[in-house]
């Protein structure tokens, strides 16, 4: 057996054509920069490019939003499951299991060929939207709202859960907020995706595994922690008393919102979603949660780019994607129970193009754990075992 690596860290699964995240803060879907992609694509070309493995024409990202938008209504056949939820259910817990009740109603259901997969993809990603807004809605002792597909994912999102169209910039950063989350190689949430087809399994099964594996805190809950943390400070006088003490302190505390698995410098991702935060904090002109984050990642990156951890190998620690998605999340009126569903909607893109690669590899995933327990104990009758020692 090979050597154990905690953590799976550093290990490489195998290949694939999908996504590319380099430590030096580069990231590629297909090839193409995450900046060309958030200036100039939307959430729909992106997914498109995922699972098609090429930019498309303008007629083929047409067609592509007309299938997504023929199926919005798709997810209205677990509408009655979720209103028995309780209104106080996390919406990660509502929103994994009305998935896996939703595969029950796919007319492919049981057919695992590259087009039935595809086509459970394009109904997945339409219906995630409409779930989340959905059980919002619910939550608040609301009825649903019809999807207006024209809108396009983010838009319609936004007018699912208010009723009413929302500001060009709420949707323009969604679209940009869900374009920075569709994919991110093998994080944790996809990887659970892959191992979970390599069985065999039906897509649906990736995706209430991956919804399961994003819910935790070092994963897909880090936006919604990072706001728990804004509120916590409160202001932008106690940021140095809240943070120094967490970064150099006896007893350290992950700071929410930094740090990164891979990267070793600035995650390309949290410049789009900086500049963002800021757009938004002057259309309501409140630039307070704005320059609070600014702050912290400027405290963080100072306290950490200390000459011992330099020459320990260590890199100042950077803001991540989820740093500034929290601060514009807040401003466009976001309850923070949202910001991890939020994250789910723009991943499944990345979870359905992965599981498609990784059934293409027939590849049953099953790796090892090397055994540090006892060996060869006696077994002794249950009627003879005593204060638990046997
Ligand atoms: C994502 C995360 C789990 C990666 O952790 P990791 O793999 O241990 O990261 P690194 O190996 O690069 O850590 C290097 C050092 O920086 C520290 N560090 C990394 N992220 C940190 C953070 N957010 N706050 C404080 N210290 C941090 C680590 O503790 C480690 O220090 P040490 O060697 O003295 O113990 C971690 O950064 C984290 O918990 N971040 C907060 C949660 C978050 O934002 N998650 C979303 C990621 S997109």
């Amino acid at each position: 057996m090979t050597a154990v690596a905690e953590g799976l860290r550093d290990v490489v699964i195998g290949t694939s054509t999908i996504c590319e995240v380099l430590p030096s803060g580069q990231l590629f879907y297909r090839g193409y920069n995450i900046h060309d992609l958030a200036d100039h694509s939307s959430f729909e070309e992106v997914v498109y490019l995922l699972w098609h493995g090429r930019l498309p024409t303008l007629a083929q990202l047409e067609r592509f939003k007309a299938q997504l938008q023929q199926e919005m209504a798709f997810a209205e056949n677990v509408f009655p499951l979720l209103k028995l939820f309780p209104k106080s259910a996390p919406p990660m817990d509502a929103l994994r299991t009305a998935v896996s009740a939703l595969g029950m109603f796919d007319a492919d259901n049981g057919i695992h060929t590259p087009e039935a997969n595809l086509r459970k993809s394009i109904r997945l990603q339409a219906a995630m939207p409409v779930l989340v807004a959905a059980f919002e809605r619910l939550r608040q002792g609301l009825e649903p709202i019809k999807p207006r597909p024209e809108l396009g994912i983010a838009g319609n999102f936004l007018y699912m859960l208010r009723g009413e169209e929302a500001d060009p910039l709420y949707t323009r950063t969604l679209d940009i907020d869900f374009i920075l989350h569709a994919d991110h190689e093998i994080n944790a949430s996809t990887f659970a995706t892959r191992v979970t087809v390599a069985t065999g399994a039906d897509i649906y099964a990736g995706i209430v595994s991956g919804i399961g594996t994003l819910s935790g805190p070092k994963h897909g809950a880090a936006a919604e922690e990072t706001m728990r943390m804004l509120l916590e400070i409160g202001d932008i006088s106690q940021v140095d008393a809240y943070i120094r003490p967490r970064l150099t302190g006896e007893k350290r505390i992950p700071i929410p919102g930094f740090g990164h698995a891979v990267y070793r410098a600035p995650d390309p991702r949290a410049q789009h979603l900086r500049e963002m935060s800021r757009k938004l904090g002057e259309l309501h002109n409140n630039l307070k949660w704005f320059e609070m984050t600014t702050a912290i990642e400027k405290l963080v990156e100072e306290l950490s780019n200390t000459p011992e951890r330099l020459a320990a190998g260590k890199q100042p620690i950077y803001a991540n994607v989820d740093c500034f998605s929290a601060s514009c999340y807040y401003v466009m009126g976001f309850p923070v129970h949202l910001y991890t569903p939020l994250f789910a909607i723009s991943r499944t893109a990345g979870w359905c193009a992965h599981m498609m690669e990784q059934i293409q590899h027939q590849k049953l995933i099953r790796p090892r754990a090397e055994y540090v327990g006892p060996h060869n104990l006696p077994y002794i009758p249950i009627a003879q075992r005593e204060n638990g020692i046997h």
